[in-house]
């Protein structure tokens, strides 16, 4: 009986083995396969795409990711355990800095990307948030494309989501989504974790009790609905205590047809020159750039392929413009100085970069600290995967504030920078009370660490390149705070901040602003919050837009609506990068979805 058990068992591991992707570890171990598509990195966008090509097992899919696998890193697996594995300079991050940030007092950030299979998403913080229906029809709008509207691409998020209960079944979850806006037969585990503590009650008390005098702070059942705005739970691409990502929910449930070669960096896409034609079926105004080369370090060889039909480049909002205009392609004058022969003159490729800006301020409280035992959470996840670390690293509330539009930032004629009436305008996030020594008030309080993000920024930025060298970092410039509007809105989302935190209900446990400090009498003036902004903000590494898609025909832009390359056929962007706008929310839940859309335009071209 037990072996008849274990021979059943061991086939399903075969079969599993024989269906799932297949991963190289160096060019050299590839087996001469011709491949109809090459995928140009496996994060959000790219691990879709291929898996989604892949449903067609008449075509033969390569992945080229510069990383390892996920399964390299222990941490990746453990919701909990983000804060180890996220930080820049480590084996799988590409350790990229900023410029000096002009409007910050010249401070250089760090900017996190992953460099591993499934790209942020293997490192990310796991918040899933979709943005407002505004955006969506903003960016269809811009583009001229109805198709990325937000009734059109509502259904992607069902095709990619599955709500995956509870982190521990234990607690609540009724109350804390709404079902009818999620799918139950994606890819993705989606949930909304919970752990005790005080302040989720407080929060509950207090939007009650504010709701009497004000409309700032409704209560919000689900963020994803469409109009985020109001005090909510957040959720997280989070299923079974394990951490969902493009990795772990599309790649690794392909078939044999697609190829992963890992720890291999594309340095430059070349025109094609096999005699193959893609169905775009190149004209003297186009060029066929079907060809890639890679290669694993800066003095080994350099390998190439060409794609049989299209190249599909997903390297995220730094490192697709990097390769293109490694490549050629890009803003003739730049790339002419420092040596890059033109391919494709664009002067879109890497401008319009736009991130949101993130504040971190801390709030004394008496409440107790969010800490907890590692050794001991670790063995629970170990066991049985629950627990603490079977949870993201952050209190459960989350909130959206929209100001009105006789709120300050737009009393001096400013324009409202968001998508619509269903867009907030700032996002609160309740990241974690410490007790760290060094962290407390001097009155002995613990910190209640909160983010205060201005999620619609109008500033935009750039990606440039350094040098002709693809190992060298891209410069890296998101020019936060570069219009006023901008901080204008960060100071009035401080503003709300004390005006939740005023509430009766938190009159004994959660007290005035620590950081920025306030002066002897204990006021806070706008000029010190500015200050304090204008020295203290992070860019909060949600950027799009470096590859912005633009309306068939238009004079700017570096793709179609078919998210093809403008100038050549063969060639399309699918990512973070092609985005006009940032959504307001996060950015993994809008870009699943996209690459969801964009894979079926794919798709049905080649039928
Ligand atoms: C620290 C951090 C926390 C975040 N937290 C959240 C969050 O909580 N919620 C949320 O919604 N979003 C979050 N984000 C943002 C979100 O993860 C990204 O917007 C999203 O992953 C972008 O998807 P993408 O497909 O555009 O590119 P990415 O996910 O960045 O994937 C790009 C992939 O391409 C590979 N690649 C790049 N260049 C090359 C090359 N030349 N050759 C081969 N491979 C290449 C990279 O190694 C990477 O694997 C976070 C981001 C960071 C950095
Ligand atoms: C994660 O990081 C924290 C803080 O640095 C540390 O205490 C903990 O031991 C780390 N956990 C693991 C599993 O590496
Ligand atoms: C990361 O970049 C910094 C410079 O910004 C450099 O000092 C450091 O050595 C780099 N780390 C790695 C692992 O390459
Ligand atoms: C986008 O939508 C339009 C109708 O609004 C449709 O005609 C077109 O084919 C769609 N684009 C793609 C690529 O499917
Ligand atoms: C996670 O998603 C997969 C689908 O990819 C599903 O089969 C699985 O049951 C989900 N896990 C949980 C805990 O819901
Ligand atoms: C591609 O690689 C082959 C060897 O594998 C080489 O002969 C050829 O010149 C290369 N082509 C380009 C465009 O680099
Ligand atoms: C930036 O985007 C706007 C549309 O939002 C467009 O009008 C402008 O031309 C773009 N700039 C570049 C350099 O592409
Ligand atoms: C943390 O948990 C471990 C394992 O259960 C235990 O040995 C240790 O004493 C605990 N530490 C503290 C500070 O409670
Ligand atoms: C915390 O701060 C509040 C307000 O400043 C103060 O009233 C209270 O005594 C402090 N609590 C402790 C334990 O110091
Ligand atoms: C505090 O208030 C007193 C009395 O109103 C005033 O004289 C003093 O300048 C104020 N101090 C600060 C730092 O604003
Ligand atoms: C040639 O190709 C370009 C780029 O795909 C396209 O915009 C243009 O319409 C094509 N022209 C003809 C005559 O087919």
């Amino acid at each position: 009986m037990i072996l008849a058990h274990r021979s059943v068992f061991s086939l399903l591991s075969l079969l599993r083995v024989a269906l799932a992707a297949v991963h190289f570890q160096s060019p050299s171990d590839l087996q001469g396969v011709e491949y109809d598509f090459i995928v140009i990195g496996s994060g959000v966008a790219g691990g879709v795409v291929a898996t989604r090509l892949g449903e067609n097992q008449d075509f033969k899919i390569l992945v080229v990711e510069a990383g390892p696998s996920n399964d390299d890193v222990f941490g990746i697996q453990v919701p909990g355990l983000q804060p180890n594995i996220s930080m820049t300079g480590t084996r799988i991050d590409w350790n990229y800095t900023t410029t000096p940030q002009t409007h910050v007092g010249g401070i250089v950030d760090t900017y996190g990307r992953a460099m591993v299979l499934g790209g942020c998403s293997s490192h990310n913080g796991m918040v899933y948030t979709r943005g407002s229906r505004d955006d969506y029809d903003r960016w269809a709008s811009v583009t001229d494309d109805a198709n990325l509207s937000w009734d059109k691409i509502f259904p992607f998020f069902f095709k990619s989501e599955t709500w995956s209960g509870p982190n521990d079944p234990s607690l609540p979850e009724i109350g804390h989504y709404d079902p009818s806006l999620h799918g139950t037969h994606g890819n993705l585990n989606v949930s909304a974790p919970y752990h005790v503590h005080p302040l989720n009650d407080l929060m509950v008390k207090a939007i009650q009790e504010l709701s009497q005098s004000s409309d700032e702070f409704p209560a919000l059942l689900d963020m994803n609905g469409g109009r985020p705005i109001g005090m909510g739970w957040g959720q997280e691409t989070v299923g079974g205590g394990f951490r969902s990502s493009s990795a772990t929910a599309y790649l690794a449930h392909t078939g044999d047809n697609v190829h992963i070669l890992l720890n291999t960096r594309v340095t430059r896409i070349v025109p094609s020159t096999d005699g193959h034609l893609s169905n775009d079926h190149p004209n003297a105004s186009s060029l066929d750039i079907r060809s890639v080369e890679f290669t694993t370090s800066q003095t080994g060889p350099v390998y190439n392929l060409t794609a049989k039909k299209e190249l599909v480049v997903s390297g995220g909002v730094i490192n697709s413009p990097q390769i293109l205009l490694n490549s050629g392609i890009g803003p003739k004058g730049e790339l002419q100085a420092l040596g890059i022969e033109s391919l494709i003159d664009n002067p879109s490729v890497g401008k319009n970069f736009s991130d949101q800006s993130s504040l971190s301020v801390g709030v004394s409280t008496s409440l107790p600290a969010d800490d907890f035992n590692t050794t001991a959470a670790l063995a629970e996840w170990l066991e049985s995967h629950t627990g603490r670390l079977a949870d993201p690293p952050f209190l459960a509330p989350l909130g959206w504030v929209r100001f009105p539009a006789t709120a300050n930032p737009f009393k001096d004629g400013s324009q409202d920078p968001t998508a619509g009436p269903n867009s907030p305008h700032v996002e609160l996030v309740f990241k974690n009370i410490a007790s760290t020594p060094g962290q407390e008030t001097s009155m002995g309080n613990a910190t209640l660490i909160m983010t205060v993000i201005n999620i619609n920024p109008v500033s935009r930025g750039s990606i440039t390149l350094a040098t002709s060298s693809p190992f060298d970092a891209p410069i890296i410039d998101p020019n936060g705070l570069a219009v006023p509007i901008d901080t204008a809105i960060i100071l009035e989302g401080v503003r709300s901040v004390q005006r939740l935190f005023s509430a009766q209900t938190f009159s004994s446990s959660v007290f005035g602003l620590v950081t920025p400090k306030p002066d002897a009498n204990g006021t806070l003036t706008d000029e010190a919050i500015v200050d304090y902004i204008t020295h203290n903000m992070k860019p909060y590494l949600h950027g799009v837009a470096s590859c912005s898609m633009a309306p068939h025909g238009a004079d700017w832009g570096v793709v179609d609506p078919e998210f093809k390359v403008r100038g050549a056929t063969g060639l399309r962007i699918v990512d973070a990068s092609v985005l006009p706008f940032v959504p307001s929310g996060h950015t993994q839940a809008p870009i699943y979805a996209v690459a969801e859309w964009a894979s079926e335009v794919i798709k049905s071209s080649w039928k």
